[in-house]
């Protein structure tokens, strides 16, 4: 949990103009500082930062926010992770990060090392002719060639201990990858004679390196290891780059190789990004969800690329919501991305990517493999398949036009399709067929409240605020957990609802019941489940436990308002005939509402 004074205290020793300013060229403009947008494409400046206000602005697209905002909306950062970053930049210590001092100060030095070694291997690339043939043989130029920082690690094993000179730090090059100590310890540069390519991370620190053998050579690529600082199913080569052209495009493509997001950049393509020589995984796609609404991924046209498309619709499910997009690109055999823009142009890419195949019909195809739909057997095995793949839809109106779907091909009607898969149709009476979990015990005045509740379980699974009524007012009365619920579905209803969401909210709110409480979400943003499974055990009861508590409200406030009936009648005060019939009838409806609590 971090307290609401020390992110005050980290706000207040960050300069957001200084922040802002690492990352977007400012020019000062009267009394603050104006540029061309960062979220959204133009011509002219209408972004403004302002240093007594410490807050950003853009008059043409409305994104605003101080600077733990500008962290998230721009390098994709958890709201944690923002705070996080700015502590560390002014020094101050995370209250309850427990990671001692010299890990971070171990980082510190790793970066170093990586950077300088970046570098190292840069100046390289202008004295190595090879190197720089080989590149302008790929069609790369100069500019492309910065802009991703490619260098040459020259053919030499003691490179680095050269060049770093009386800084040669041995320890933090051999963790941080660049240094191989083998058992007889004796010490030699990792990269050589190879064409050099930095994995940058969303702030834009160099945390590893894939290098390419010039021309032919075992093995094509080498990367650097799993360091303290590189982990390689968390990034994705050529994101800090991208970010601009992802946002103007509303959409990232992902490919398999460091090459094709350098080519497609060459080749005016700038919205990819690569894998590291790994499954996509669902980090991965939850770092993408966070930068466009809509992921391409792009695979050969060979079996290991379908292999790699299964995989990577496997963990994507979970993700999706109904307004974002997953599409599978599947180029022809002999091509891979880079090829194919070299070759077809960027209007044919381009023209590729829009009519990519959309996930629902990738997956369509994944179940239907081999079997032949012609004979019940198959058709079974088709509903049986989809086990694995179709309750883990997190979009609940696109697992409905799935079930439908497979409802078409399996020749039974959605219903049943839905009953076999063992979930829910929306306005399906049937339940669920798999016996939910038990409910958990709800004490009558659960500590935080049923209001609360509700407003932690719609943070975490905004689809559930779908289940709320209309009028809130009406139920909950007027208290800072109604109005943010309101605000919340109003978010919901418009356009995305995320971490971000309520950070912006978190940052404009003037009313301090309803700061403290949108804290209390933000310190539990980031919810992790073991895999798939989990998730949607979680989200089933999350779902239980929000009808619990909404019907505990919906009996709290029957029971109100008969006290007051009945207390005016104690006091002799006589009602009016509706009144009567309220009075009569109240018992009756809670009743019936404490039945149905049973029953579901
Ligand atoms: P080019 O031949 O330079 O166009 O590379 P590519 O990106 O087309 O390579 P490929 O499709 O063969 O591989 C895709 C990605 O897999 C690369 O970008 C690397 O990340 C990884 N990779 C390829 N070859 C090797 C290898 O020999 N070792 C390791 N560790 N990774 C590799
Ligand atoms: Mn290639």
């Amino acid at each position: 949990m971090i307290p609401e004074s020390f992110i005050q205290d980290v706000l207040a020793r960050t300069d957001i103009v200084g922040l802002i300013e690492r990352y977007v060229p400012l020019k000062r403009g009267g009394a603050n500082y104006m540029a061309c947008c960062p979220f959204h494409n133009e011509k002219s400046p209408s972004f403004s930062v302002s240093p007594t206000k410490q807050f950003y602005h853009c008059f043409g697209c409305g994104a605003h926010g101080t600077a733990i905002g500008f962290l998230m909306e721009y390098c994709g950062m958890s709201f944690r992770d923002a705070v996080k970053d700015l502590a560390q930049q002014c020094g101050l210590q995370m209250p309850e990060d427990d990671a001692p001092q010299q890990d971070r100060a171990r980082t510190v030095s790793l970066l170093d090392a990586t950077l300088r070694a970046a570098r190292y291997f840069r100046e390289q690339l202008r004295h190595a002719p090879t190197a720089i043939e080989y590149l302008k043989r790929r069609g790369l130029t100069g500019e492309v060639a910065r802009q991703f920082g490619i260098g040459y690690a020259p053919d030499d094993w003691n490179g680095l201990r050269t060049a770093f000179g009386a800084d040669y730090d041995e320890a933090s090059l051999v963790e941080a990858g660049l240094v191989i100590q083998n058992d007889a310890g004796r010490r030699y540069d990792r990269f050589r004679d190879r064409v050099m390519f930095p994995i940058l991370d969303q702030r834009g620190n160099i945390i590893g390196f894939g290098g390419r053998v010039i021309g032919q050579g075992e093995p094509k690529y080498l990367n650097s290891p799993e360091t303290p600082l590189f982990e390689k199913g968390r990034e994705l080569y050529g994101l800090f780059q991208a970010r601009q052209a992802i946002r103007e495009a509303g959409l990232v493509v992902v490919t398999e190789g460091y090459m094709d997001v350098v080519a497609l950049a060459q080749y005016g393509f700038g919205a990819a990004v690569a894998t590291l020589g790994t499954a996509t995984t669902a980090t991965h796609i939850q770092k993408l969800f966070r930068q466009a609404e809509k992921v391409v991924f792009c695979f050969d046209g060979d079996n290991a690329g379908r292999k790699a498309a299964r995989r990577a619709l496997e963990n994507c499910l979970d993700q999706l919501a109904d307004d974002r997009e997953v599409r599978f690109l599947f180029l022809p055999a002999e091509h891979d991305p880079d090829s194919f823009i070299r070759v077809e142009g960027l209007e044919a890419f381009r023209r590729a990517v829009d009519e990519a195949m959309p996930l629902s019909e990738f997956l369509l195809q994944t179940l239907r493999g081999d079997l032949n739909l012609g004979i019940p057997e198959d058709r079974a095995k088709l509903v049986h398949e989809a086990r694995a793949f179709v309750p883990k839809i997190a979009a609940p109106v696109l697992q409905v036009q799935t079930v439908r779907l497979i409802a078409d091909d399996a020749d039974m009607s959605a219903e049943e399709v839905a009953h076999a898969l063992g979930i829910r149709l929306p306005g399906s009476r049937h339940g669920n067929r798999r016996s939910p979990p038990a409910r958990p015990r709800t004490p009558r005045t659960a500590p935080a409240g049923p209001q609360r509740q509700l407003l932690h379980l719609t943070a975490r699974f905004p689809e559930l605020l779908d289940r709320l009524p209309g009028d809130l007012e009406a139920l909950f009365g007027e208290s800072a957990e109604a109005t943010l619920l309101q605000t919340f579905r109003d978010a919901h209803d418009h356009d995305h609802f995320s971490a971000a969401t309520l950070a912006a909210l978190y940052e404009s709110c003037e009313d301090d019941a309803r700061r403290a409480l949108l804290l209390e979400l933000l310190n539990h943003e980031d919810e992790a489940f073991a895999d798939d499974d989990a998730r949607e055990v979680a989200r089933q009861a999350a779902r239980l436990e929000f009808d619990g508590h909404f019907t505990n409200l919906q009996i709290a406030a029957l029971d109100h308002e008969f006290a007051s009936l009945q207390q005016r009648l104690t006091r002799g005060e006589a009602l009016n005939t509706e009144e009567m019939r309220r009075f009569r009838e109240l018992p009756a409806e809670k009743q019936q509402l404490r039945s149905g609590q049973k029953m579901s």
